[in-house]
């Protein structure tokens, strides 16, 4: 049997202006992964998707399925494009639809696999490439940062159409995670925004420039260590109220938000595409659990604590 996982990941800044050019930066999530195996089959490829209750052969699987696509990509670069008789069971710790990649840890972990099986290394360039093909079915139009915070699996600065660059976290920091328990369209959410940015470009080319500031201050903060947490938090704060300005924020993330800051987090914001999903906030390690606290109290229906090293 041959098994492979992916972890989710959290945007720390820049989500939706990464769409329009602008940095974001991203790190993996690794308390929650995507599971993928693959089992022996007498006859034929079949999809076992636990957590959906879902079986099918991948033969029966509609063009724009997203589990068959990542398959018949994956086979198709290996040089394998006849697809082996085999079960392939699909896992996952990562909420669906709630900003933490599920979609993309999903794919990851099948390229992974069918790497594995066919004893084929793929470096992370190649396996987020799959993946970014497979993003373009849920999402539309994505930027390819959760592909390649997903695939590398380490903090990175992004900027959609140029290379990786990976960052350094200085000095660890701590993240409460809260989620509303809403699920959103990534891909909804997505051209939603696009509308309103062709109805008045200059209004959401400003926000987007304000976001890609944020996310460059932040990517020197957070390599240099040396300002505290609440100058990182601050940003935070200012990045999820031009989140909110673009109209992607919804009430049950804002009212996540202000409990954090009200229970003592240096910063909290959105977190992925918004609408919905999840939210983060920057906390001092001795505080988490308070925060945590406060934010199911507020409504959360989970909360992660996390460190970025
Ligand atoms: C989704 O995780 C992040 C967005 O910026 C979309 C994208 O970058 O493709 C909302």
């Amino acid at each position: 049997m041959n098994q492979a996982t992916a972890p989710g990941k959290i945007i720390l800044f820049g989500e939706h202006a990464v769409v329009y050019g602008r940095p974001a930066i991203a790190v993996p999530l690794t308390q929650v992964r995507a599971t993928a195996t693959l089992s022996p089959n007498s006859t034929a490829f079949q999809v076992i998707a636990h957590d959906l209750g879902q079986q099918y052969l991948l033969t029966e699987a509609a063009t724009d399925n997203p589990i068959a696509v990542a398959v018949n990509e994956t086979l198709r670069q290996l040089g394998h494009p006849v697809a082996p008789s085999v079960n392939l069971g699909l896992q996952s710790t990562i909420p669906l639809g709630r900003g933490l990649g599920s979609g993309a840890a999903i794919s990851t972990a099948i390229v992974r696999v069918l790497a594995q099986f066919y004893q084929t290394d793929l470096t992370p360039a190649e396996i987020s490439a799959i993946v970014y093909e497979v993003e373009k079915l849920h999402h539309g139009t994505p930027s390819g940062i959760d592909n390649t915070v997903i695939a590398f699996e380490q903090p990175v600065y992004f900027i959609k159409g140029r290379g990786v660059q990976r960052m350094t976290v200085k000095k660890s920091l701590t993240f409460v995670i809260g989620d509303t328990g809403v699920i959103a369209s990534t891909r909804e959410v997505v051209a939603a925004l696009r509308q309103r940015w062709q109805t008045a470009p200059d209004r959401y080319e400003g926000y987007f420039d304000e976001v890609g500031r944020l996310a460059q201050h932040a990517k020197m903060i957070i390599e240099q260590g040396l300002v505290g947490a609440a100058a990182l938090g601050k940003l935070m704060n200012e990045n999820h109220e031009l989140l909110t300005d673009m109209g992607v924020s919804s009430p049950e993330l804002d009212k996540l938000v202000l409990a954090a800051g009200d229970a003592g987090a240096w910063g909290a914001k959105l977190s992925g595409a918004g609408g919905g999903g999840n939210m983060i906030a920057l906390v001092e390690p001795a505080q988490a659990e308070q925060v945590a606290q406060a934010l199911r109290a507020a409504g959360a229906i989970e909360t992660i604590i996390t460190t970025v090293r």
